[in-house]
């Protein structure tokens, strides 16, 4: 069709029609039946829907898409839009799981199997990735971000980016990516989700807004506006973000959409006082697709004959929708993908492989103390204890799509599978509610007292993080704290595994257990990764994304906060600390330990003196020091210890993954452009400054275990005097 026949289609459309492109509803509640169906064929062949969400099922995609087609009056392809965030049928780990892999072509990967499996179904475009930045776990969607860093989110936007659209959007195995949820959604005040966030612009532009900018450097088809408020301005509504960041400053041409029902919730927000209104503000930041709630539909006719809308704007939103469809290739194929029925179950099985390296790759171990782990082969009995044991959909976590609990792994299947001559006694003993008993810590008690090692499963539940999930304790739910003190007095043996969609507090429990695992969900395979992992077939490699803090008071909380006027002394009460616990959280960013160990020596830079146009180029020697073969991630962080505006004490630069044999050692080389150490000035302009910058290497951010060297920025200005 190409511009022109977008333009001849805006020609030949009423404002309703125009209004219709602009419309996503939610078509969830015909899967179940009831009136709605007919409701909605009504409105796609009146043309007052665009795209839908929620729908499935190949044939009721089909079938809609053909009334949209042949009924309407212009016959323009309808998009239909799932929430495909860790899979489609497949179900691979939660993000802040995976994140942990620190691995961009796993990322990507997982990306690209779930949108050939979704697209097969007839899905045209995801609502993902979510590249929030998280540092608060009371937050229940910290489960669906990449974590607290900037470069980690950076990386994931790209990644997933890529994977999900491929290098052709028209093609039959691609989706379109949302990036989500334009901006800083993931500081809504105190965790608590919808909530309001107040954040200084320095935040927002240098923490906040960078993995957005990275994903719409990949090509991201659509982005999707946050429900928040930000500083009393809805996002929705945001001119100053929206417009003028992501449209004007980033040249951002794709599709802008609502959260849902965002829109009319203007109204609740204190900045609309009608529907009418609502649009016109929306309207005007330059949202394109109002996700439900009906604001368009109802409102814009008559803002713009209100004069609070103008045409213009609706005709760009429309030209936008229209251009997404040509590129999806629906103009001239809406049946693509859709045509082969249901996913090919060979596929499927492909998947599960890869479902099973990427949840291997997420768990992350934390402690290991008398080498408990990898468990010796011929341990004859041991106790599997907790209520996550044996949970089928648990481990799918949430926004699992099209995931089948009846194709998930439990954790006590994988470990049986792998120990096939180990007694296991399988103990649940408590819920995580409190509620029920189960077979109750009694029976716990003595399976661990008959087993010579006991395995403790401890988490969350799939409800308790993800959207409208927050938590104000964020400690083991229920009655678990009370299972482990039981089962920790009786002396035997202990691992923990600790599973969820957030951080939890267990200062409590980590010293006490021989050895810690802890993993997001991981998905269908799950089982089977983590007793990969448990007997050692898997040497873990997984590095937490996120810091784990001691308690609620700690938040919120990152490797990257800045330095203080008072740094804390011991000697000195009046520095900076808690009179309570320590400043540190209980695990930082970035740890994660292995069955081997490795050792970085002989730091080495490529130039002493660097100019803006330069790249820092590091090279490490790691050894493999142990007697496994495993993989290491390193990180490059820097420090600007003396600049225009205080800097954070380390800011993650680059990072990379290195495999060795026992005993192998091999250099790593990381780097950082120059121009990339730049910051916002006290007017918060760009600025790349003279002096000294710190960059530091090693295995995370635990200073102590860094290796640093010193390097001089130097300006052209400087450098030519
Ligand atoms: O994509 C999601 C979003 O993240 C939260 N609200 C609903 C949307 C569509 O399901």
């Amino acid at each position: 069709a190409g511009q022109r026949g977008i333009e001849a289609l805006l020609q030949a459309m009423t404002l309703e029609e125009k209004i219709g492109q602009l419309t996503m509803l939610d078509a969830g509640g015909i899967v179940t039946g009831s009136g709605r169906a007919g409701d909605l064929a009504a409105a796609i062949r009146q043309g007052r829907v665009g795209s839908l969400l929620n729908l499935v099922d190949p044939e009721q995609i089909r079938d809609m898409q053909r009334i949209a087609l042949e009924e309407s009056r212009l016959g323009i392809p309808l998009i239909f839009s799932l929430d495909v965030i860790h899979g489609y049928r497949t179900t691979f780990p939660i993000p802040s799981a995976e994140a942990a892999a620190l691995d961009p072509d796993l990322w990507r990967r997982t990306a690209r199997a779930a949108a050939t499996e979704a697209a097969a179904d007839g899905i045209h475009m995801t609502f993902a990735p979510m590249i929030d930045i998280a540092r608060d776990p009371r937050w229940g969607r910290i489960a669906e971000s990449p974590g607290e860093d900037v470069l980690v989110a950076r990386r994931w936007a790209e990644a997933k980016v890529k994977g999900f659209q491929g290098d052709d959007l028209a093609a039959a195995n691609t989706l379109a990516a949302t990036a989500k949820h334009f901006a800083a959604y993931g500081a809504a005040n105190a965790g608590r989700d919808y909530a309001s966030v107040d954040i200084s612009e320095r935040l927002l532009h240098e923490v906040y807004l960078p993995p957005f900018h990275q994903a719409v450097q990949a090509g991201v088809a659509a982005i999707m506006t946050a429900f928040t408020d930000l500083a009393g301005v809805p996002m929705t509504a945001n001119v100053a973000a929206v417009r003028d960041v992501l449209r004007r400053q980033w040249g951002f041409e794709g599709v802008i959409v609502s959260d849902y029902s965002a829109i009319q919730e203007l109204i609740n927000h204190g900045v609309a006082e009608d529907r009418a209104a609502a649009a016109a503000l929306a309207l005007r930041a330059g949202i394109d697709i109002d996700m439900m709630g009906g604001a368009y539909e109802k409102g814009l006719p008559i803002a713009l004959e209100q004069g609070s809308a103008r045409i213009e704007d609706v005709d760009a939103a429309v030209r936008h929708v229209l251009s997404l469809k040509e590129k999806l290739g629906l103009l001239e194929t809406p049946n693509k993908g859709g045509a082969t029925k249901a996913a090919d179950p060979r596929l499927r099985d492909a998947n599960r492989a890869l479902a099973r390296d990427a949840a291997q790759r997420s768990i992350v171990l934390l402690k290991n103390e008398r080498s408990l782990l990898p468990l010796d082969p011929t341990t004859r009995r041991i106790a599997l204890i907790g209520p996550l044991i044996d949970s089928r959909s648990d481990m799918l976590g949430p926004w699992a799509a099209l995931g089948d609990a009846q194709r998930v792994v439990t954790i006590l299947e994988g470990l049986r599978n792998a120990l096939p001559s180990t007694e296991i006694s399988a103990a649940e003993a408590v819920d995580f509610r409190g509620q029920g008993d189960r077979e109750g810590i009694p029976a716990a008690i003595e399976a661990a007292s008959a087993a010579d090692i006991v395995l403790l499963c401890l988490g969350e539940d799939r409800d308790m993080s993800g959207e409208a999930a927050s938590r104000a304790h964020i400690d083991l739910p229920g009655r678990q704290r009370e299972l482990a003190e039981a089962i920790l007095a009786l002396g035997k043996p202990v691992v923990a595994i600790i599973m969820g969609g957030r951080p939890l507090i267990i200062d409590w429990l980590v010293d006490r257990a021989d050895s810690l695992i802890v993993s997001g969900f991981l998905g269908q395979e799950a089982g089977h990764a983590l007793a990969d992992v448990l007997i050692g077939l898997y040497n873990p490699s997984g590095k937490l994304p996120v810091s784990w803090p001691r308690a609620v008071g700690q938040i919120p909380i990152s490797y990257a906060h800045r330095p203080t006027g008072r740094p804390f002394d011991p000697e000195n009460h009046f520095t900076s600390r808690y009179i309570d616990l320590p400043n540190e959280p209980l695990f930082l960013f970035g740890e994660g330990l292995s069955y081997t160990s490795f050792n970085i020596t002989g730091l080495s830079v490529n130039a002493k003196r660097l100019g803006p146009s330069d790249t820092i180029v590091v090279d490490v020697d790691v050894t493999n020091e142990g007697a496994r073969e495993g993989e290491e991630a390193l990180f490059l962080f820097i420090h600007d210890p003396v600049a225009s505006v205080s800097r954070p004490v380390l800011e993650l630069k680059d990072f990379g993954k290195i495999r060795l044999a026992a005993g192998e050692r091999r250099r790593l080389q990381l780097s950082v452009a120059v121009a990339d150490l730049g910051h916002l000035d006290p007017n918060l302009r760009p600025v790349l400054e003279d002096g000294a910058i710190e960059v530091l290497v090693g295995p995370s951010a635990d200073r102590a275990r860094l290796r640093s060297i010193t390097v001089e920025i130097v300006t052209e200005q400087q450098r030519s005097a």
